[in-house]
């Protein structure tokens, strides 16, 4: 296409590509990628839709319509996910943080008390945690996973965000023995089932970390490690909070009050999906 061309033109362009190739929300993704190409926020393309192409800018789009064409999302070709309204670093060692993880945080936040202590288990990227103690400035926490590149990504996200005096990070197994006695404990735990691994997107399956995709077997290997120290990990009264599969709601709800947890909630994402539980560790021992 020539250089007189409008970036509406080249990013109709390349959304017909995009498109061709098999990539759901083509047009979406091209937007974010003329805006991370121009150096402007996504909003911000509409007033730069009808300008002539220039050509460095115009190197920039195309080599991350290439890398998005091979299947690469969108976050690691910007290096960075906005989440809970802030940006995270995200690299291939970390999962990429996906939208319907807010409920957790938004449902863990409403039951967090005043100066409460939150401990976040498979923390990754650390959208979790940090976006409870970003959104709380009385809250501090505790954040561990078992991958050491991914503690050095959360790392970085806890000083960019202006949490780092708040909040640790353990690297750790829930294999192993936990920190105890927190108000609220969170965790997006892999969860996908050996057997539907093969049906992942190519997005997914090529570029999360396996680690952070699956336990194996049935999914739910990682709950019934961490439900195995719940009365340790959770103060008596305090929360524990799970994200999960589709479909793996009731699986997850009877494992926690095997566990000795009450008050167990199971709640539906924005889509109308059931993603998370909530169940309380008992203030008097049973
Ligand atoms: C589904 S990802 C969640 C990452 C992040 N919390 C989020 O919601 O985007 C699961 C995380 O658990 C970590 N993990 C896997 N096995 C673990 C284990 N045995 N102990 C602690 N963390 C583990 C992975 O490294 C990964 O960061």
């Amino acid at each position: 296409m020539s250089l007189h061309c409008s970036w509406r033109d080249m990013m109709r362009e390349a959304a017909g590509r995009l498109q061709a190739a098999g990539v759901e929300g083509a047009a979406r993704d091209v937007r974010l990628l003329l805006a991370h190409a121009l150096g402007v926020e996504p909003v911000d393309v509409i007033l730069r839709e009808m300008d002539a192409v220039d050509p460095v800018a115009l190197t920039d789009f195309e080599a991350a319509v290439q890398r998005r064409l091979t299947g690469e999302p969108v976050s690691r070709i910007r290096g960075w996910r906005e989440f809970y309204g802030r940006r995270f670093v995200v690299t291939p060692d970390v999962l990429d943080p996906r939208p319907e993880t807010e409920l957790l945080v938004s449902e863990g936040i409403a039951r967090l008390p005043a100066s409460g202590r939150v401990l976040d288990l498979g923390t990754g990227s650390g959208c979790i945690v940090l976006s409870v103690l970003a959104e709380r400035e009385d809250a501090s926490g505790v954040g561990v996973d078992v991958s050491e590149a991914a503690l050095a990504v959360v790392r970085r996200n806890a000083e960019a965000l202006g949490v780092a005096r708040r909040v640790e990070f353990c690297l750790g197994s829930w294999e192993r023995a936990l920190p105890e006695g927190f108000d609220l404990v969170l965790s997006n735990p892999p969860y996908i089932p050996t057997g539907e691994m093969r049906a992942l997107a190519r997005d997914v399956i090529n570029h999360d970390p396996h680690l952070a995709l699956t336990p194996g077997e049935d999914g739910l290997a990682a709950y019934r490690a961490i439900l195995a120290q719940a009365q340790r990990i959770a103060r008596p009264g305090g929360w524990i909070g799970f994200e999960f599969g589709m479909g793996q709601g009731e699986g997850v709800a009877h494992l926690m009050a095997e566990a000795g947890l009450e008050n167990t909630v199971l709640h539906d994402d924005l889509a109308g999906i059931t993603r998370a539980a909530f169940g309380r560790r008992p203030l008097q021992a049973p």
